[in-house]
C-alpha cells in the first residue's frame, strides 16, 4: 500500500473531487446541451437528476472506494468477489475512452487561451468560421493536446497529496470569481433578460424524452459518475470523514458552476442575437464574440484568463480520468506510478488521435455511417455517456444485490454516527435499491436505442 497515499485533510478530497466534477463539462457541454435542448426545461430535469439519481449514486460510490480501500477494480472485487471486479474495469475502460476525446476538447481551449491572449483571434468578424477551421488547424490542436495530457501526467505522477490536492486548492477559487464577475457585465447587456428567461423559466412544452435522456448524461459526466472515479477517490478518504456532507458540497459546487456558465452563456447569446443551439461551438463562439466587444485590451485580458480558467478546470478533471486507470495498476497490478501514468498517457494520446481528426480533416471520420452520422468525438462521447449512466446502473445493483444495503449504511454511519435512522437514510437506501435501478435501467435502454437506431425505431 506504500505507494497509495491519502488526501491530507477533508478539505483536500472535497476540493479533488469537486476539481474532478467541474470541468469542459460544465463550462463547454452544460449550456450548448441546454441550448440544444429547450433551456429551462433542461435545467429543470438536469436539477432533478441531481438530486434523484446522482447523489445517491455518488454516496455509494465513495462509501464503496472507502470501505475497500482500493482502486475501481480492486475494491468492487473485494467487496463482491466473483466477476464483480469487472465492474471496476469497465469503468477503468470508461475513463480511459472519456480522457483520449476530453482532452482534444481541452486542447482547443487551450489553443483559445493563447489566440486570445498573444494572438489577434478577437480581430477576427466570423467567429463560427474561425471555430471551424481552428479545431481543423491539426498542427497547433495536436501540440496543445499533447501539452495538455503532459501536464496531467505531470500531477498524476506526483501522486495524491502533492499533486492532486495542491492543484485544485489554487484553481477552484479563481474560477469562481471570474465566472461571477462576467455574469455580472453579461446582465448589464441588451436583452440580457431575454436570455435569462430562456434560461429560467421552463416551457412544459419543450420537454421531450430527450431533454430527458441528454440531462441525465450530462449530470452524470458533470458528477464524474458511474466509471470508479469517486470509488478511486474515496479509497483515499479516512475514517474521520462524514461522506453524506462531502457528496451534498461536491455536488453542491459542480451543480453551482454549471448553472453559473448558463447564466453567462445565453443572456450573451441572446445580447448578441445568436442562436442557442448551435452545439459544441457554442461557448467558443459566443465567449469569444462578446470579448471582441470589450475592446482590444480588456477582451484579452478577460477572454485569456476566462480561458485560462476553463484549461484549469479541465485539468483537474483530466487529472482524475488518468487517476482512475492509474490506481488499477498501482494498486492491483503492482507496478510503479510514475511508469504506469505515462505509458497510459501517450496511450489515451494516441487514442484521442480519430477523435482530433474528425472535425473535418478527415472526411470519414466526420460523418460515421451509424444513426444521426455524427463524427467520430460525437459517437465516442455518446458511447461515454451510455458507458456512465448503465455503470452508475449496475453500481446501484451491486450494493442492492451484493454488497447490500446495510453495509452502505454502517459505512457512511462511520464519521457521521447520527446518520442511523434519519429520513436522509431511508432516503437514500430507497434511491439506491429502487429508484436508481429501475428509471436507470429503462433510461439505459432507451437512450442506448436512440443514439444507435433512433427512436423512431422504437415508437414508429
Ligand atoms: N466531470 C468532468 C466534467 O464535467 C468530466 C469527467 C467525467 C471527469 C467522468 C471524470 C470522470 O468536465
Amino acid at each position: 500500500m506504500s505507494d497509495r497515499g491519502s488526501f491530507s485533510s477533508r478539505m483536500g478530497f472535497i476540493l479533488a473531487a469537486a476539481g474532478s466534477a467541474v470541468g469542459l463539462g460544465n463550462i463547454w457541454r452544460f449550456p450548448y446541451l441546454a441550448g440544444t435542448n429547450g433551456g429551462a426545461g433542461f435545467l429543470f430535469i438536469y436539477l432533478l437528476c441531481i438530486v434523484s439519481l446522482c447523489i445517491p449514486v455518488m454516496i455509494g460510490e465513495i462509501a464503496i472506494g472507502r470501505n475497500a480501500g482500493s482502486d475501481a477494480y480492486g475494491s468492487y472485487q473485494k467487496l463482491g468477489g466473483g466477476k464483480w471486479g469487472y465492474l471496476g474495469i469497465y469503468g477503468i475502460l470508461a475513463g480511459i475512452i472519456i480522457l483520449s476525446y476530453y482532452n482534444v476538447v481541452a486542447g482547443w481551449a487551450f489553443g483559445y487561451f493563447l489566440e486570445i491572449s498573444f494572438g489577434n483571434l478577437l480581430n477576427h468578424q466570423n467567429f463560427g468560421e474561425f471555430f471551424g477551421e481552428y479545431v481543423n488547424a491539426i498542427g497547433p490542436i495536436f501540440l496543445f493536446s499533447l501539452g495538455f495530457m503532459i501536464m496531467t501526467a505531470v500531477i498524476v505522477s506526483q501522486g495524491i497529496a502533492k499533486g492532486i490536492e495542491a492543484a485544485n486548492k489554487i484553481m477552484m477559487p479563481g474560477l469562481y470569481i471570474i465566472l461571477i464577475g462576467l455574469i455580472i457585465y453579461s446582465l448589464t447587456l441588451n436583452n440580457a433578460m431575454d436570455g435569462v428567461r430562456f434560461y429560467l423559466v421552463p416551457q412544459l412544452e419543450n420537454i421531450t424524452l430527450k431533454t430527458i435522456f441528454y440531462a441525465l448524461c450530462q449530470a452524470f459526466f458533470s458528477l464524474s459518475l458511474g466509471m470508479g472515479c469517486l470509488v478511486t477517490y474515496g479509497s483515499y478518504v479516512t475514517k474521520d470523514q462524514n461522506i453524506v456532507k462531502s457528496a451534498a458540497i461536491i455536488s453542491g459546487a459542480d451543480t453551482s458552476v454549471a448553472f453559473l456558465a448558463g447564466l453567462l452563456v445565453f443572456p450573451l447569446v441572446f445580447s448578441l442575437g445568436a442562436e442557442p443551439g448551435q452545439g459544441p461551438k457554442l461557448i467558443f463562439v459566443i465567449l469569444t464574440q462578446a470579448f471582441s466587444t470589450m475592446g482590444p485590451i480588456v477582451g484579452r485580458i478577460v477572454g485569456g484568463s476566462f480561458f485560462l480558467l476553463i484549461c484549469f478546470a479541465a485539468l483537474t478533471s483530466t487529472i482524475s480520468l488518468l487517476e482512475v486507470p492509474a490506481a488499477f495498476f498501482v494498486d492491483t497490478r503492482k507496478l510503479p506510478r510514475k511508469a504506469v501514468v505515462w505509458g497510459l498517457s501517450g496511450f489515451i494520446f494516441v487514442l484521442g488521435l480519430p477523435s482530433m481528426f474528425s472535425q473535418g480533416i478527415i472526411p470519414f471520420l466526420n460523418k460515421l455511417p451509424v444513426h444521426n452520422s455524427p463524427d467520430f468525438l460525437s459517437f465516442i462521447a455518446d458511447l461515454c455517456d451510455i458507458m456512465l449512466i448503465s455503470g452508475g446502473c449496475l453500481m446501484c445493483f451491486f450494493i442492492r444485490n451484493r454488497w447490500k444495503v446495510d453495509s452502505l449504511n454502517k459505512e457512511l454511519a462511520i464519521g457521521n454516527p447520527s446518520y442511523l435512522g434519519t429520513a436522509l437514510q431511508s432516503y437514500i437506501n430507497f434511491s439506491i435499491s429502487w429508484v436508481c435501478p429501475i428509471i436507470l435501467s429503462i433510461l439505459t435502454t432507451l437512450v442506448v436505442i436512440d443514439k444507435f437506431f433512433g427512436l423512431e425505431w422504437l415508437f414508429g
